[in-house]
């Protein structure tokens, strides 16, 4: 472990009444999008449209810079939040209202867009590996006109739950009684980024209630207690309810982000970057958007 200031260590969280298990494994699809970034779409494609609050994840992980140089240029968003975590690489934002910032590896920004904002996402390096996350969160009605807001976490403000068999970092959410520092979510989201050792043994309680999924990014982990499944890199696991998960390492070290929020059982009306509610709010949002009101 580094010796960070960050660095916690904590006891392990106690067994979980009820396990959840993985109830559905998704893998995804190959994309593209902004100026042409090549990625891949795990949630918000024909095998999984969404997952009530989440309506998109994304995994960015190129070594070739023609498949990241283009970025994304200036482009809206209108109704939910993006959340973007970097792995590797660094990507600068700026937005019409004159915010800025650069991210960089370990650094996670919580976007919460809102009635609106305009923005371009754009690498801020010429070649060299780009890995990293995006996830979309949608906002509950009444907070989908709200003002825009940033959380811009940088990675030493991410606190690291050192254990002998793992390491966490607490992005949004608790775990072993360590609070993330991404706060005031609507969908009281959790966002867990879960380094393994070999053969670790690790249950990680999570909300009643709340929708789940684990998404392995390094090695191959097991899901679940009785009948676990083994998800392997660039697997998702969709979760059943219960109080927690079990997650067993195998023999060689893993990393898998868990993330999880309250379902809103809202009705979703979705046009490309505008997620809102009703075709009549969609309708508005292009009016707004092509009338420069963002
Ligand atoms: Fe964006």
């Amino acid at each position: 472990m580094p010796a960070n200031a960050n660095v916690l260590t904590a006891t392990k969280p106690s067994q979980m009444e009820e396990a959840r298990q993985v109830v559905r494994v998704v893998r995804g699809r190959p994309a593209s999008d902004g100026a042409g970034v090549k990625l891949t779409r795990v949630i918000g494609q024909g095998d999984l449209d969404m997952l009530d609050p989440f309506l998109l994840l994304d995994e960015f992980r190129s070594d070739s810079a023609s498949d990241y140089i283009g970025g994304f240029p200036s482009h809206p968003h209108r109704g939910f939040e993006t959340v973007t975590y970097m792995l590797a690489g660094r990507m600068r934002h700026n937005d019409n209202h004159g915010n800025s910032g650069l991210l960089t590896p370990g650094s996670v920004q919580w976007m919460t867009a809102g009635r609106g904002i305009l923005h371009s996402e754009m690498p801020e390096q010429e070649n060299g590996l780009m890995w990293g996350f995006q996830l979309w969160v949608n906002l509950p009605a009444k907070d989908k006109m709200t003002a825009p807001r940033y959380q811009d976490i940088a990675p030493e403000r991410i606190p690291e739950v050192a254990l002998e068999e793992a390491k966490v970092r607490v992005i949004a959410g608790h775990f072993a009684n360590v609070k993330g520092p991404v706060h005031e979510v609507a969908t009281q989201a959790v966002y867990l980024d879960l380094h393994l050792r070999p053969g670790a043994n690790l249950d990680v309680p999570l909300p009643f209630g709340h929708n789940a999924f684990v998404y392995v990014y390094e090695g191959q982990a097991r899901i679940g207690d009785r009948a676990s499944r083994e998800l392997v890199r660039g697997d998702l696991g969709l979760l059943g309810q219960g109080s927690g998960v079990r997650i067993t390492g195998t023999d060689a070290p893993s990393r898998l982000i868990l993330v999880a929020g309250r379902p809103l059982n809202e009705p979703v009306a979705k046009y490309g970057p505008f997620v809102m509610n009703t075709p009549q709010q969609i309708a508005e949002a292009i009016e707004d958007f092509r009338n420069d009101r963002f």
